[in-house]
C-alpha cells in the first residue's frame, strides 16, 4: 500500500497506539481474502468490486477447472458449500457425497445460486459465520477468472488506480490427477491480460511446492513469463497437498518448511511465502508476551515476501493475544514485521494503515 515512504524512513520510530513502528522498510499492502468476503459472498464479483472500492492492493482469486477447461473462481474444487448444485443436479454427486467443479460445464455451473459459505448439519444448512451476508438473499452467482481480471482492469481504467490480482492456483495435485494443467491455463489467461513480469501488480500463489517449482523452472521459460510467485505454507495433516503414489493419494510432507534454512530453500523458486498466522506469532502468545517465530526474520533475509493469512474481525476469530483486530495488525505488521496480510476485512486494514502512516507523518513533523 502507499509506500509508507522510505524518506519518512529515516530511523523513525513511533511510540503510538501502532506499537513501535520503523518505516525504514515499510512498504505495506492489503489483500483481499476471496474479495470484502466479511461484507459480501465470497468470490462474487460484488464482493471484489467491494474490496476495490475500499482502497486495497491486490484482490485474491482462488482459481479451480471445470469439466470444460474453464477457470473458474471458487475457494474449494467442490460446488457444494456456497451453492444450490444439490438442489439443481441432485445425481451428479460423487460416491463421497461432494459435488466436484470438475465434473460439470461452465454453462452448468452458470445456472447456479452462489451465497454465504454453508456446512450442512443434520440436513440443514449452517452458515459458517453467522454474522455475516444471510445465507441465500439477493442473487449471486460464480464467475470466471478472465471475468475478474477484466472487472479490476476495467475499475483500474475507470479509477486510474492500479489494483493487482493475486492468484491462486487451487489444488494442481488433483487437476494433474483429472488429466488436466490448471498451472499452464491460469498463466496463459494472466499473460493475455497483460500480467507477465515482476514489474506487473500480479502475484501467483500455490501450496503445492513441486507445482510452484515447475512454474519457476519449466512454465515461465516456456511462457516466456516471471510474475511474482508466492509459497502458501501449511501443515502436514491439513492434506492441503497431496502426491499419489502407486494410485494411492498421500499428503505432501511440509515439515521442512519449518526448519533452519528453509526459507533459503523456497527463495530459490519463489518471491514471498504466504504462512497461516500461528507459524509467526504462536496462539498460546500473550499480549504481554508474544512469542514470534524466525520465519519473518528468515524469509526477509533470503529477500521472500511475507503474507500470512487470515485475517478475520468476527466473533472468536481474534487471537487471545491481541485485544482488537486492530491491535492482531499491528502485532502482524509492525512487531512481527510482515509485509502484507490476507483479510476478510479489507476496509479495516486499509484504515489501520492509514492511520499508521498518518501518525508517523506527524510525529515526523513534531520532530523537524
Ligand atoms: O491463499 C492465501 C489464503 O487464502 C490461503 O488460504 O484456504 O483461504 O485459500 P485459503
Ligand atoms: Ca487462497
Amino acid at each position: 500500500m502507499k509506500k509508507l515512504v522510505t524518506s519518512l524512513a529515516a530511523a523513525l520510530a513511533i511510540t503510538t497506539s501502532f506499537g513501535s513502528v520503523s518505516f525504514a522498510e515499510a512498504d505495506k499492502i492489503v489483500i483481499a481474502h476471496r474479495g470484502a468476503s466479511a461484507y459480501l459472498p465470497e468470490h462474487t464479483l460484488p464482493a471484489k468490486a467491494m474490496a476495490y472500492a475500499m482502497g486495497v492492493d491486490y484482490i485474491e482469486q482462488d482459481v479451480v477447472m471445470t469439466k470444460d477447461n474453464k477457470l473458474l473462481i471458487m475457494h474449494d474444487h467442490y460446488l457444494d458449500s456456497v451453492t444450490n448444485v444439490a438442489e439443481v443436479y441432485p445425481d451428479r454427486k460423487r460416491k463421497d457425497g461432494r459435488y466436484y467443479v470438475i465434473d460439470f460445464t461452465l454453462d452448468e455451473i452458470k445456472k447456479l445460486k452462489t451465497t454465504e459459505v454453508f456446512t450442512v448439519e443434520n440436513g440443514k444448512q449452517v452458515q459458517d459465520y453467522p454474522d455475516r451476508f444471510p445465507l441465500w438473499k439477493s442473487n449471486f452467482s460464480v464467475h470466471t477468472l478472465e471475468e475478474e481480471i477484466e472487472l479490476i482492469q476495467g475499475m483500474n481504467k475507470s479509477t486510474g488506480r492500479n489494483v493487482g490480482i493475486y492468484t491462486e492456483i487451487k489444488a494442481p495435485w488433483f487437476h494433474r490427477h483429472e488429466g488436466k494443467d490448471i498451472s499452464l491455463a491460469v498463466l496463459q489467461v494472466l499473460k493475455k491480460y497483460g500480467y507477465v513480469s515482476k514489474n506487473d501488480k500480479a502475484y501467483i500463489q500455490t501450496f503445492d511446492p513441486n507445482e510452484a517449482k515447475r512454474i519457476r523452472t519449466e512454465l515461465y521459460p516456456q511462457l516466456n513469463m516471471n510474475v511474482k510467485l508466492v509459497q502458501l505454507m501449511a501443515e502436514t495433516g491439513w492434506n492441503e497437498t497431496m502426491n499419489y503414489e502407486n494410485g494411492k493419494a498421500v499428503p505432501y510432507n511440509y515439515d521442512w518448511m519449518f526448519e533452519k534454512g528453509a526459507m533459503k530453500e523456497i527463495a530459490k523458486y519463489a518471491d514471498g511465502v504466504g504462512p497461516w498466522k500461528p507459524m509467526i506469532i504462536k496462539e498460546e502468545s500473550t499480549r504481554d508476551h508474544l512469542i514470534i517465530t524466525n520465519l519473518v526474520k528468515e524469509a526477509h533475509e533470503a529477500d521472500l515476501d511475507v503474507h500470512p493469512y487470515t485475517f478475520r474481525a468476527d466473533k472468536g476469530q481474534i487471537p487471545a493475544y491481541a485485544a482488537s483486530f486492530e491491535e492482531l495488525l499491528d502485532q502482524f505488521y509492525f512487531t512481527a514485521g510482515v509485509d502484507g496480510v490476507f483479510t476478510d476485512f479489507p476496509d479495516r486494514a486499509v484504515d489501520f494503515l492509514r492511520r499508521a502512516e498518518y501518525q508517523s507523518k506527524m510525529s515526523k513533523n513534531q520532530r523537524s
